[in-house]
């Protein structure tokens, strides 16, 4: 027996993690079952650690050696023992790197372009140099941050491949910085490291306001160049009041969502200095995958109706453009993007934009671009846009393959892959993961255009699929990081984080700021970690979040027992576990025939349905978590609300009596009809208000990922697959038919095109129609549902505990069902037609019906 897929704290071979007791990861190969592993750790000297045989099944074992040090260069392997006690090879080695663990490994200072910013100027990207020499090198390490985007050269190259470095945090509390190895780019004798500064989240506009200067209004930079020469000497070159700075390269203007203005005759004279300025916190490492640049597509080249030059790049994305074109000097490019054609077949900026048609509208996804003479090779650096389309007006004859677009996400790996004999389901599928491409750019956003805001509601929905589809443990690790940075000291948890001051956007609504905590959005504290628990078998998503899990409890808690602001009263002795106060969205969104949106009604006014049951919900699951996490002293408190909840739902708003799918989906789906005799009526409604609806989809935001699955859970997966069958508005496969080619936040296409939210739908299928599920420590369950007019499906899966799939194919009246079950795992197998198979090892098995 083999390990294979090394992973050192869920990243291949890292480069500059601060966790001090890191953990290892792998998968079995050739070999039913791992009956003890060895690992063995190595730094330059030798064997560092070694474990010796341990007799244990996991894949995951957590380092216990001595301290590790900042900079130390590390290097692992395992070696397994079979079933049958048969030692196996030794795996592959893998790296990684510490980084800078104590705040004094710090030397660098922090440097800033030498001007006073205005708050309201928009200023051009701030420019750096340092010439310095080098002797013959053992390594070099370049450590990294700023308050802004940095993009570094070293000798004209570029260092590393990390786009829109150092990402997005709260820049006030927390500061990643990176750790590149810069060995092969420098050279022995004179070298220049140079570094253009931009905006980025920190000055840059953000949110669906575009408002600027969120995080301060001076942009600054951070770099520690460490060189270990031959002789055992070490040179650090860090950044200080020597370097050299000017504002007057290229880059006249960079905005993440307004874009670029360049002039490509310039080249920065660096002829002032920077001047050194401080920042309150001090960098840590992220821990998590870097940005980086994905596919590209090509262009086809077309006039509007209105005779504009469109370039169709025929995929939706979030990231940006690189033109390569001929030109003589002053003349002109002008591209702005968009995902969408509006009725007349023009650029539809209004589906994208808050205050469309006005001065201020933002995000203007626009470059501008004055040529220098002869070939000019242009690719944005400091902008990501939503868009599928750009108009282009310029002098110059240009051609559609002298553009290309470019996808620009977080670098996960994609680890699942379904197919179906639906065409059209495939395309949905194949849209939601490039919506998850396209909001997972360091943070998770709601769409890339509009309001790019990390919307914790849209989180909690789509953490599950997006994490069936992506290798997510460590992206979300950062961003639990950033949710606990915003949460209050009252244990509020905010509908965005990290802040893009979106609730200025709600601002003539939500006029008393009530809006963060809103249930089904906050409750994002617990769901998320209970998810990848779930996902990832690893209690460290519980342990690091309990406490902020348990405040946000305690603040849901103190919702109720009291009448909120345009809240209906409730009576005793109800009312003490009726929440009912804050502004809440609700459900939100759900289609215009079913439910229009009141002003009063869903932006203001407390939800006590929606927030009693959510309530009643999560202290469910924080009672499992108290107990897996060893807090029994809390259980009571969350059992006290969990039934206190439920029981006052009941009473207050049952019988349910709506044709509202959501107002059904919503407690069943929660638990709380659990054991009720509601639970069948309230399901037969639900039934016949489907059918009434001709199979349409009828929920919003919140109950849209719970409908099939709960259809499923109640046995009428028949009526899951009409729902997901329908081609007609409002329903998933609408929108595909519709050429979409991302995911639709609203039903009717009418807003952005690109929300991952409904998309989460893609869990039914990998679970239900294909029947895969993580169901324990190193065990599935493998339930597939064929039905509706497939005659086929597949769903592969890398799993944290290897690959697990499942396949099935109509053949005349039989089905072949394939299942793939991962060494050292077991799964059940249950067929629909009541054939279960039981604890059954690695291998693929092959059955009939
Ligand atoms: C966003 C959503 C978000 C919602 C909150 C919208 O404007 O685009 O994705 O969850 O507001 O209700």
């Amino acid at each position: 027996m083999k390990a294979i897929n090394l992973k050192t704290e869920y990243l291949d071979s890292p480069m500059g993690i601060d966790i001090r007791s890191p953990r290892f990861f792998w998968n079995c190969t050739e070999g039913k079952s791992q009956t003890a592993y060895q690992i063995k750790l190595y730094n330059r000297n030798g064997v560092l650690w070694d474990t010796g045989k341990i007799p244990s099944s996991s894949m995951v074992a957590q380092y216990k050696g001595g301290l590790l040090e900042s900079r130390d260069s590390l290097i692992w392997q395992v070696c397994l023992w079979d079933e049958n006690d048969m030692q196996g090879p030794w795996s592959e080695t893998v790296v990684f790197e510490m980084g800078l663990l104590k705040p004094e490994d710090f030397k660098a200072k922090w440097i800033t372009g030498n001007y006073s910013p205005n708050k309201k100027k928009k200023y051009p990207v701030d420019c750096f140099c340092k010439h310095f020499t080098s002797r013959e090198l053992v390594r070099a390490r370049l450590y990294i941050t700023a308050c802004g985007l940095y993009e570094m050269k070293i000798n004209g190259e570029r260092v590393g491949d990390f786009i829109m470095a150092p990402g997005f945090t709260d820049y006030n509390k927390r500061i990643y910085y990176q750790t590149y190895d810069v060995t092969p780019l420098l050279k022995i004798g004179e070298n220049v490291i140079t570094a253009e500064l931009a905006d980025g989240w920190y000055r840059g506009s953000i949110g669906a306001m575009g408002i600027r200067s969120v995080y301060g209004k001076q942009t600054k930079l951070l770099a520690q160049l460490e060189m270990e020469y031959t002789d055992g000497t070490k040179e650090h070159i860090i950044t200080d009041d020597s370097w050299q700075w000017s504002d007057d390269g290229p880059i006249r203007f960079a905005d993440m969502k307004d874009g670029e203005i360049v002039d490509m005759s310039k080249k920065p004279s660096y002829s002032g200095q920077a001047k050194v300025t401080t920042h309150s916190i001090t960098p840590t490492a992220s821990n998590n995958v870097p940005v980086k640049e994905q596919k590209r597509f090509v262009a086809t080249l077309s006039r509007t109706p209105a005779g504009k030059q469109l370039l169709d790049f025929g995929q939706n994305i979030a990231g940006y453009v690189e033109i390569n074109i001929d030109a003589r000097a002053g003349q002109t490019l002008y591209l702005q993007f968009a995902e969408h054609l509006d009725s007349k077949g023009e650029l539809d900026m209004a589906s994208i934009q808050c205050r469309a048609g006005k001065p201020n509208a933002t995000p203007l996804q626009e470059i501008k671009i004055v040529c220098e003479d002869g070939s000019n090779h242009y690719k944005t650096k400091f902008a990501v846009f939503g868009f599928r389309y750009a108009i282009v007006e310029s002098d110059i004859s240009f051609k559609a393959d002298h553009f290309t677009s470019v996808s620009v996400y977080s670098d996960m790996r994609q680890t699942g892959y379904f197919d179906c004999s639906n065409p059209l389901i495939n395309q949905f599928v194949e849209n939601t993961l490039w919506s998850m491409k396209g909001n997972f750019l360091d943070v998770p956003t709601d769409c890339p255009t509009r309001e790019r805001a990390p919307w914790t509601g849209d989180v909690q929905i789509f953490c599950k699929t997006g994490t069936y589809f992506m290798d997510t443990a460590a992206f979300f690790r950062k961003w639990l990081y950033d949710l606990r940075d915003r949460q209050s000291s009252d244990g509020k948890v905010p509908c965005h984080a990290p802040d893009v001051r979106n609730n200025e956007f709600f601002a003539g609504i939500d006029f008393i700021k009530r809006m963060d905590g809103c249930s089904g959005w906050a409750d994002t504290a617990v769901l998320v970690p209970w998810q990848l628990y779930r996902m990832y078998n690893d209690e460290a998503f519980l342990i690091d979040s309990y406490s902020s899990m348990k405040a946000h409890i305690q603040f849901q808690i103190s919702r109720t027992n009291k009448t909120g602001l345009f809240g209906k009263p409730f009576p005793k002795p109800d009312k003490k576990y009726i929440s009912n106060v804050g502004q809440g969205f609700g459900e939100w969104l759900e289609p215009k025939d079913v439910y229009k949106a009141s002003v009063i009604q869903d932006f203001c006014a407390p939800h006590p349905e929606e927030a009693t049951a959510y309530l009643s919900y999560v202290c469910s699951i924080m009672t499992q978590i108290a107990g897996l996490t060893n807090h029994p002293e809390d259980i009571a408190l969350y059992e006290e609300y969990r039934t206190g909840c439920k029981e006052a739902y009941l009473r207050q708003f049952t019988p349910i009596n709506t044709d509202r799918q959501s107002k059904l989906v919503r407690p069943l789906a929660l638990g709380i009809l659990d054991e009720t005799e509601e639970k069948s009526r309230v399901f037969e409604r639900l039934v016949s208000t489907i059918e009434k609806r001709n199979f349409h989809i009828g929920t919003g935001f919140l109950s849209t990922p719970l409908i099939l699955p709960l259809l499923t859970k109640m046995g009428r997966t028949d009526i899951a697959y009409r729902m997901m069958e329908n081609e007609e508005e409002p329903g998933w496969l609408y929108e595909v038919k519709q050429g979409a080619t991302t995911v639709w936040e609203n039903w009717d296409g009418t807003a952005s095109q690109n929300h991952y939210s409904p998309g989460s739908v893609c869990e039914w299928l990998f679970e239900t129609v294909c029947g895969v599920r993580i169901s324990g420590d190193r065990h599935f369950t493998i339930a597939p549902q064929p039905g509706g007019s497939l005659t086929q499906a597949s769903f592969s899966y890398d799993s944290i505990y290897g690959k697990v799939a499942c396949s099935w194919k109509k053949t005349g009246r039989e089905i072949e069902y394939e299942v793939v079950i991962p060494a050292n795992t077991t799964a059940d197998v249950l067929l629909p037609e009541g054939r279960e198979e039981h604890s059954l090892d690695s291998g693929i098995y092959k059955f009939n019906s």
